[in-house]
This record gives structure tokens, sequence and C-alpha cells, in this order.
């Protein structure tokens, strides 16, 4: 891991929103997350500002809160970020965002001490600043790290970064893949969960089935309810079940952050997209092989995302239909001409084998299932198919 210069550590005289008085001088606070191993802070970088030492408090839950309700990512091009560290007050590392233009950046890991790292604080502080600057609509994150880094190889590697040349690491930052615990060991889902949890993954694809809209039946409420307890990651519900009205709020107020229902299993299309949004998840809606993508132009404005299924809904380890790309073209025109941000999902066969030209294709999330979970080591699999 590396860290260019000294790092900060600001001490704070007086906390208002998102600008801080430094003693006398206004710093732009950026962002503030919390995670379980301490307050991570995100700075405007001003080298001015790098001769403070000694620490500020540590902050309560609240005033956390309070900054990241009036975060603002109102980052210039060309700047630098540092993101301290702190367990405790104590602090332990720092990261660097540096030298990007918008879409690309250098970022670099430093957690001081040993028995520190090995409390995991390098890979939530890692994983942090991934989805800030995902947040940020950085594309491509970038870093060195030396090649007797074992540690630091082994901690960028799982988090989405492919070894480029011989120093250089590069994440690709607008995929999304969202591994199907369908086909998870369900005699070890919480270590499933887990395994998801550290893993590049954003994303939890959940396929509830009724065996009656398919002929299969997976699972409901109780398990839903038991990954959420755990997983960290954005819950994406699939509904492969008749007349879906009837659910579709109780599966958003049971911890889906999407809930996508399918276009065939209902005749009200808006008040199911209206219930999903009035429980306050994101909707989606799904559309089998066989039906035209043009049924859904009526309603691209309110979707948040659009599920193209590439095998026949039912079951997991099915071969992908590569007619659903064109599929893909079609939606992304629909979308575009719109003027809508509507992601595009694709669900079935998915594996590092093909995931490059779906996501060539114009798909923004990627559901894999069997290729994740049939895999030997499954977050080296979410990688690939990341970088595909
Ligand atoms: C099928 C489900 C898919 C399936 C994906 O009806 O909607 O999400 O679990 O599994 P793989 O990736 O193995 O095709
Ligand atoms: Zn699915």
């Amino acid at each position: 891991m590396l860290l260019r210069g000294a790092w900060l550590c600001l001490s704070v005289t007086r906390l208002s929103a998102c600008r801080m008085e430094l003693r006398g001088k206004v710093c732009i606070l950026r962002s503030v997350v919390s995670s379980d191993v301490g307050t991570i802070l995100l700075w405007e970088n001003d080298p001015a500002l790098a001769q403070y030492s000694d620490p500020h408090p540590p902050y309560s839950r609240e005033q956390i809160e309070e900054f990241i309700a009036c975060q603002q990512y109102g980052l210039q091009a060309n700047g630098q970020l540092r993101l301290m560290i702190e367990v405790g007050g104590r602090t332990v590392g720092a990261v660097d965002l540096f030298d990007y233009d918008g879409t690309t950046a250098e970022v670099g890991v430093l957690v001081y001490d040993h028995a520190d790292r090995k409390q995991g604080y390098a890979t939530d502080a890692l994983q942090t600043v991934i989805g800030w600057a995902k947040a940020l609509g950085i594309t491509s994150l970038q870093a060195t790290i030396d090649s007797e880094n074992i540690a630091s190889r082994r901690l960028f590697s799982r988090l989405g970064f492919v070894n480029v040349d011989n120093n250089r690491y590069l994440c690709n930052m607008k995929r999304i893949v969202a591994p199907s615990i369908l086909s998870a060991d369900f005699g070890n889902l919480e270590r499933d969960t887990l395994m998801l949890n550290r893993s590049a993954a954003e994303w939890v694809h959940v396929d509830v089935m009724d065996g009656d809209f398919v002929p299969n039946i997976s699972f409901g409420f109780p398990v839903l309810k038991a990954v959420t307890k755990v997983s960290t990651k954005v819950i994406d519900t699939h509904l492969m079940i008749s007349n879906p009205l009837r659910y579709v709020e109780k599966f958003a107020k049971a911890g889906s952050h999407y809930v996508t229902f399918h276009y065939e299993a209902t005749n009200d299309i808006d008040a199911c997209i209206d219930a999903i949004h009035a429980a306050g998840a994101k909707a989606g809606i799904s559309i089998k092989p066989a039906t035209d993508a043009r049924v859904l132009q009526p309603w691209i404005e309110k979707l948040d995302m659009i599920l193209v299924m590439s095998v026949e809904p039912g079951f997991g380890g099915q071969s992908f239909m590569p007619e659903s790309l064109d599929k893909v073209r079609i939606l992304k025109d629909m979308i575009t001409a719109e003027g809508s941000q509507c992601l595009i999902e694709i669900d079935g066969g998915i594996s590092a084998a093909n995931a490059g030209e779906v996501f060539r294709a114009g798909v923004d999330v990627v559901v894999a299932g069997s290729a994740v979970f049939g895999a030997a080591d499954p977050e080296t699999e979410i990688v690939k198919i990341l970088n595909a």
C-alpha cells in the first residue's frame, strides 16, 4: 500500500454542517462514513492543513448522521482527497484518492501497524472509498502496489482490482455484479453472505419463486430477513411470483433495496411500481425471453431498473441465451431516448466467459449464481466477472 507525503490528522475547533473552521482556516468536509471499525472522514486535502497533528475527538452517531445527511461530492477534478481511518479517536491509517480527471483516479491505502491491518480496517476503508468514488462517477480506479506487498495485492485483488502490468492495478467501476443466493449453500447461508460482504460484489440477488409463475419454489420472507440481517450489500429481490401486487410492499419493507416483478405476472404494472416506491424501495420490472422489450416503453421513465432474463426463469445453472443482448441494445436506446437513469440488469447463465460482451452491450448489473457459488474461489470469480 502506498501513501504519498504525510497523512493528515486534523484537529477540529468548530463543527457546522459541511464546513469546518480548523484553527481559523475553513475546510470543506466532503463526507463522513461511519463503519463498524470506526469513523472515516473525507476531507478536501489542503497541504496548509497538514501541520495539524492532534486527532479530533471521536464523533457521536448523531454527528455522523448529520454529516452524511449533508455530505456533498462537489469535488474538482485533479484534486486530492485523503481519508483518515479513525478507531475510537485513534488514527490507524489513511486512504488517498488523487490525480483524477473526473473519470479515473489513483487510490492508495495505508494502515500503519500489522495488528490494525489484521482487524480489516484497510478492507473497510478501501470498500468505502470505492463506493465513494462510484458516487463521484469515477469509472476507473488505479493503484500502484509494490511486488513485495503481498497483503495489499491480496486486498486490492479481492475488492475488484486486476493486475494490468507488474505494479499497476485497475478496477473498472461502472460494473455491478449481483450474485444470486439461489445457488448459495443453504446449510451455510450466513457464511456465504459474509463472503459476499467481503467481496467486490455490490449487490445480492434474491430469487423468490412461488411454484405458480415458474415451475419451482425457492424461499420467501424468512430467508430474505436472514440475509438482510447479515448483508452489507444492496438487496436486489427478483419476484418470480404470480400477482406480485399482493407482496411487493412486504418485500420492500423486509429489506429489499430493489424489488423486481415480472411484466407477465400482473395486469397492473403502475400499481406495482407505485407500491414499491411508496414502501421506499426502487422498482424493477423483468421480462422473460419471449417478451418483446418494446412493451416496456410506457413505464421507462417510472422504472429504476429493467431485468432482462437471459434464461427461462425458474432455475439456476442454465445456458445463456445470446439473443438477449439484442433486447439489451433496444432497451438501452429506449432508456437513452427517454433521458432516464433506469438501470439494465441481465439474469441467467452469466460467467466471466460472457460478462465482458454483456457489459459492453450496455448492461449495468449482471446476476451470477452458479458461476459464483460453483467456483472454487467465489471472490476471485466475482472479480473476473467485473473485469471480463
Ligand atoms: C432464474 C433466476 C436467476 C438464476 C441465475 O430464474 O432468476 O437469478 O438464479 O442463476 P445462474 O447465474 O446460475 O444462471
Ligand atoms: Zn433472478
